[in-house]
C-alpha cells in the first residue's frame, strides 16, 4: 500500500457498502475519515492515525461540519466525499406515515446537504476535489412488486443534482459523480430474500460491496469524468428481461 496524500471522507461506513468503501480506499493508501451514528460502538472498523471514525448523525448538520474540519485539520484537504449513508424503507406509497417520509429525508437529503455544503466550500478553498453519491439504479428503473416511492423521490434528486453539480462547480476543479447500485448484498437485505432479489437483475445475482467500492475507485481516478451516474446493477438499467 502506498500512500496517496489523498483524503476520503464517507458516509455510513459502520455496514455495507460504506463500511467496504472505508476498508478499500484506506488499502488503496488514502486518509479516510469514517462516519456513522454508531460507527465506534459497531466496532466495524480499528482507528488509526490515517483512519479516523467520527460518530454522528449525518443529517445533523453538526456532523458534517465535524467531517470536514476533522479531514482537515488532521490531514489539510478533502479530496473526495462520499455520500453513502443512507435508509432504505420499503412500503406501498399509500402505507408511508409522515414519521417514514421525515426519517428517509434526514438521512437521504438533510445528510447529502449539510456535508456536501462544507466539503464544496473546502474544496473551492483548495482548488478541486471530488464528490460521489451512492444512489439506486431503481430511479430510472421502478420495479413492479419492489414499491420505493420515498427511494425514488430521495435517491433520484441526489442523481439529479449530481450532474447539477457537476455543472456548477466544473470550472473550479469540483468533479461531482454516483454510483446507481442495483440490489448490493448487505445487512440492508434478509438472506430468505436474496434469491427474489438476485432475479432483479440481468446478471441473475445481487451485486457485491467491492464492486461497489470498484466502481468508486475508477470514479476517483478518472478525472475526465463527471456529472456521471454510473450504474452497477448488472445491467437492470439497460432494459427488460
Ligand atoms: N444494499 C443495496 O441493495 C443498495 C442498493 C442501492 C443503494 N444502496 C445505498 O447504499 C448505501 C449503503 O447501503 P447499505 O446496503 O450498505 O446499508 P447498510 O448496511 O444498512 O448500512 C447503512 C450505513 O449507513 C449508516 N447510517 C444510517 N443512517 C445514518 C445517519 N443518519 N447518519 C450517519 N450514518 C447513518 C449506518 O450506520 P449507523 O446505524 O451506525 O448510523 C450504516 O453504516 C445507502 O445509501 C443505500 O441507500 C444500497
Amino acid at each position: 500500500m502506498t500512500p496517496t496524500n489523498q483524503t476520503v471522507v464517507i458516509t455510513g461506513a459502520s455496514s455495507g457498502i460504506g463500511l467496504a468503501l472505508a476498508k478499500t480506499f484506506s488499502t488503496e493508501g488514502f486518509n479516510v475519515v469514517a462516519n456513522s451514528r454508531q460507527l465506534t460502538a459497531s466496532g466495524a472498523l480499528e482507528a488509526s492515525p490515517r483512519l479516523l471514525l467520527v460518530d454522528g448523525d449525518i443529517g445533523d448538520p453538526a456532523t458534517g461540519k465535524k467531517l470536514i474540519a476533522t479531514a482537515t485539520q488532521n490531514f489539510g484537504t478533502v479530496d473526495v466525499l462520499i455520500n453513502n449513508a443512507g435508509v432504505f424503507v420499503p412500503k406501498p406509497f399509500h402505507e408511508y406515515s409522515f414519521e417514514d417520509f421525515q426519517r428517509v429525508f434526514r438521512t437521504n437529503v438533510e445528510g447529502f446537504f449539510h456535508v456536501t455544503q462544507e466539503a464544496v466550500r473546502r474544496m473551492r478553498e483548495q482548488g478541486g476535489g471530488q464528490i460521489i453519491m451512492i444512489t439506486t439504479a431503481l430511479d430510472q428503473q421502478p420495479l413492479a412488486g419492489v414499491p420505493t416511492a420515498l427511494t425514488n423521490l430521495t435517491k433520484g434528486g441526489l442523481n439529479s443534482v449530481t450532474r447539477e453539480l457537476a455543472i456548477e462547480y466544473a470550472k473550479e476543479g469540483i468533479r461531482v459523480n454516483a454510483i446507481a447500485p442495483g440490489i448490493i448484498d448487505t445487512p440492508m437485505h434478509q438472506p430468505e430474500n436474496h434469491e427474489y432479489l438476485a432475479g432483479l437483475h440481468p446478471i441473475a445475482r445481487m451485486g457485491t460491496v467491492d464492486e461497489i467500492a470498484q466502481a468508486a475507485l475508477f470514479l476517483v481516478r478518472a478525472k475526465f469524468v463527471t456529472g456521471e451516474v454510473l450504474h452497477v446493477d448488472g445491467g437492470a438499467h439497460a432494459g427488460r428481461w
